[in-house]
């Protein structure tokens, strides 16, 4: 069961808030305390007549959805000066990537890899949000992604425990501040969704999941376990099935990890009518039964449905919830609505916050976009591009010249009219000197109509070079917005072919919610820029990496595979126990080449697509090289109080200046369980000037190498370990050490 009142770790750090906690649930009826555990779906501008009630007479705790300020400003009136208590309300809002300003969707600012980055689009975020009355939202989204055909792969960090954990740890302190939320412009973030949501079954959204309890720790947790050392006030739970219970349900997950084993002391929400759908999950057979299976498993928060307002004081009568519990869920939601400061001041003074999309924050968006940017190929080093060398240049595509579908899924507040475009970026870039021609060849990517070619072709056919901005709309990711197939939608194969035709260089940028299967139009084209949705400032920031006012410095945070049937294909993979030896890393042309009699063995490989990926997690390509000298590593027997001392030298022997991503991994050869072949332990984002030598170095403790093994605790097991630094997962410069516990 979970922990009553106090909370142990509450009373302890902060003695004021708990006791204030403890003093106003006192006063409560249970009604009143049951109407905390409520959140429903605001007016949208004005308060109807049942919410006014409701609020009126404590049986509401969240409302969800109101970004008008004045109506907000109503709403607590109404909570703070019109109910017995006072108590105010939690206003969300999913402020997933930005507010007004759009930063790249959250998997391009993975792709950046640059916590700093990440912290300050949050805290744009937050302070936009905040001005319209917000003061909780829902993100950041941490799930652990490794199926591209899952649309909320964009929403996500991408597919690796460590990336997303210091990223999502980075977002939470970007919405919450990492000293005093109730700083005004600070808004409680929320990480979701709780938990494995991420392996939905075939990519398919709100499909089963099944995972392992040692794979759900080592990989699906540790990002929540980050968020929640980071201080993140809420979590929300996943839609799905977890290994037959569903997630909003779960006990393990909820009561056995994250309040007695992580001492979590903020509140769960569910996901919108989650708790409901415990019934059309087939897990429970009433929604009475619904919010006792919730309730008891720890869900604090429901959202929307209301199973918890008609059936908890029934369920707390008849013994099946207990008062306790009923106690414990509502000083949690009162916690953090003190943590916030709420009951001093519910809503910020939009007045005392920075304007939306200000210079600064439109700024912020343009370095976030910049550095998600990931250049794939770069063949005869076309990019980046002169403008006083071209006469002309071809700007083709659907996604050229769009405000709207660069701001990618989940932008309720986005505001396309700040939004400047790949064409507007590229005109300003080359002044008037250079002949912009443009052409969009197909009315969207879905599109199977040649009929704009021509025009594209002849665009492209009288010009110097060529920028095809491809992809995805932003329709094509996010919620319930997943592929079965991740090749370019539409005719843009087509349209790619029919422009390579005329022989003039092409520069792909793919706008996209996901990692797509580009193996077919890859070697069509010179350059291959991958810039996700990249939000409101994708056009100055394409345009400063197109014409290398800028290097492109972003690296994958997803493998992207060659072919949608290699799914799922992730770095952090096990070894089996036919491993791939060099002869099968083969290309699927020579593959194809030598069909149908292939065989190089009985090793762990696709006939049609070898077991490469097309680019590998961690790859990204510069305009200048760098390279990795004298790797040491310190003790090279480590006991446990040692740390580990990892020091690399890395040396920019290109020609401009340029960030490079150093990227540490680490192998642990044998384990009680099997363990990948290799994990990223560490990264740091450095820029070196032409020439400049750097020595970086990583500190690792043994608590970093341990894992939930076949006992399913957490440790470290003593043994041999690799480790390898490089600019991607293919890091070759390679260390060994052993772990002798000790
Ligand atoms: C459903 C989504 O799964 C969740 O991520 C979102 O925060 C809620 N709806 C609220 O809109």
């Amino acid at each position: 069961m979970t922990s009553v009142l106090p909370t142990p770790s509450a009373t302890a750090a902060e003695p004021s808030v708990e006791s204030r906690v403890l003093a106003l649930l006192a006063q409560m009826t249970l009604d009143e305390k049951i109407g905390q555990l409520l959140q429903v779906q605001a007016g949208g501008g004005w308060v109807p007549d049942d919410l006014r009630a409701m609020i009126r007479d404590g049986r509401l705790g969240s409302v969800l959805n109101e970004v008008d300020f004045a109506t907000v400003q109503e709403l607590q009136r109404i909570a703070m000066a019109e109910s017995r208590l006072g108590i105010p309300l939690l206003v969300g809002r999913d402020v997933i990537h930005g507010f007004t300003t759009v930063m790249p969707i959250p998997l391009g600012q993975a792709a950046s890899w640059n916590p700093e980055l990440v912290r300050r689009g949050a805290e744009v975020a937050a302070h936009e949000a905040a001005a319209r009355g917000v003061n909780w939202t829902f993100a950041p989204m941490i799930d652990i992604a490794r199926d591209p055909r899952w649309g909320r792969i964009a929403e996500s960090l991408g597919e690796d425990p460590h990336l997303a954990s210091v990223l999502g740890a980075a977002m939470v302190q970007g919405f919450q501040g990492d000293d005093d939320p109730t700083v005004p412009g600070r808004i409680a973030a929320c990480a979701k969704h709780f938990a494995g949501y991420g392996a939905s079954e075939s990519g398919r959204d709100y499909n089963t999941t099944n995972i392992p309890e040692h794979e759900l720790r080592n990989v699906y947790l540790p990002p929540f376990k980050a968020a929640v050392d980071a201080g993140v006030m809420t979590l929300m739970t996943s839609f799905s099935d977890l290994n037959g219970v569903p997630a909003s349900a779960n006990t393990l997950i909820l009561r056995d990890i994250l309040r007695d084993e992580w001492q979590f002391d903020g509140f769960v929400v569910s996901d919108w009518e989650s708790i409901r759908q415990l019934q059309v999950h087939g897990f429970t057979a009433s929604d009475r039964d619904s919010a006792r299976e919730a309730a008891n498993a720890g869900v604090d928060m429901e959202m929307v449905s209301r199973t918890y307002a008609d059936h908890l004081a029934a369920l707390v009568h008849d013994c099946e919830v207990p008062m306790a519990q009923i106690d414990a869920m509502v000083a949690n939601i009162l916690r953090v609505k003190m943590r916030l400061g709420l009951f001093e001041t519910p809503h910020a003074d939009p007045a005392t916050l920075p304007a939306a999309a200000c210079d600064a924050h439109l700024a912020v968006a343009q370095d976030a976009a910049r550095e998600s940017l990931v250049l794939l190929r770069n063949e005869g080093a076309i990019l980046p591009l002169s403008p006083t060398a071209l006469s002309s240049i071809a700007v083709i595509g659907p996604l050229a010249d769009d405000p709207h579908e660069q701001l990618g899924t989940w932008i309720f507040d986005g505001d396309a009219q700040y939004s400047r475009t790949v064409l507007q970026g590229i005109r300003a870039a080359v002044g008037s000197e250079v002949t912009v021609r443009t052409a969009r060849g197909l009315e969207t990517t879905r599109s199977h109509d040649h009929g704009l070619f021509e025009d594209a072709v002849a665009a492209a056919a009288a010009s110097d070079v060529v920028v095809m901005v491809l992809g995805e709309e932003a329709i094509l990711s996010g919620e319930a917005h997943c592929r079965a197939e991740i090749t370019l939608p539409g005719a843009q194969e087509a349209l790619i072919a029919a422009v390579a035709a005329t022989g003039r260089p092409i520069v792909l940028v793919i706008m996209a919610g996901r990692p797509l299967a580009l193996e077919r139009v890859v070697s069509q084209v010179h350059a291959l820029l991958y810039a996700w949705h990249p939000g409101t400032m994708a056009g100055p920031a394409i345009a400063e990496v197109l014409f290398g006012m800028a290097a492109p410095s972003g690296r994958l945070p997803v493998t992207l595979p060659r072919v949608t049937g290699q799914i799922p294909i992730y770095y952090a993979h096990k070894p089996t126990g036919k491993p791939s030896t060099p002869e099968t890393l083969i290309h699927i042309d020579a593959i194809e080449a030598r069909a149908p009699q292939t065989s190089v063995g009985n090793t762990s490989f696709h006939l049609d697509a070898g077991d490469t990926p097309l680019f590998p997690f961690g790859f990204g390509l510069s305009y200048t090289t760098f390279a990795y000298e004298t790797l040491t590593v310190e003790p090279h027997a480590l006991t446990r109080d040692d740390i580990l001392s990892v020091q690399v030298e890395v040396v920019n022997t290109g020609p401009v200046a340029a960030h490079e991503v150093v990227q540490c991994y680490v192998r642990d050869r044998v384990g009680s369980i099997t363990r990948p072949v290799r994990e990223l332990k560490a990264f740091r984002k450095v820029y070196l000037a032409p020439g400049e030598r750097m020595t970086v170095t990583f500190v690792l403790t043994p608590d970093d190498l341990a894992f939930h093994g076949r006992d399913l605790r957490r440790r470290t097991e003593p043994g041999h370990f690799d480790l390898w630094v490089g600019g991607d997962s293919r890091a070759t410069l390679h260390a060994d050490f052993s772990y002798v516990a000790g």
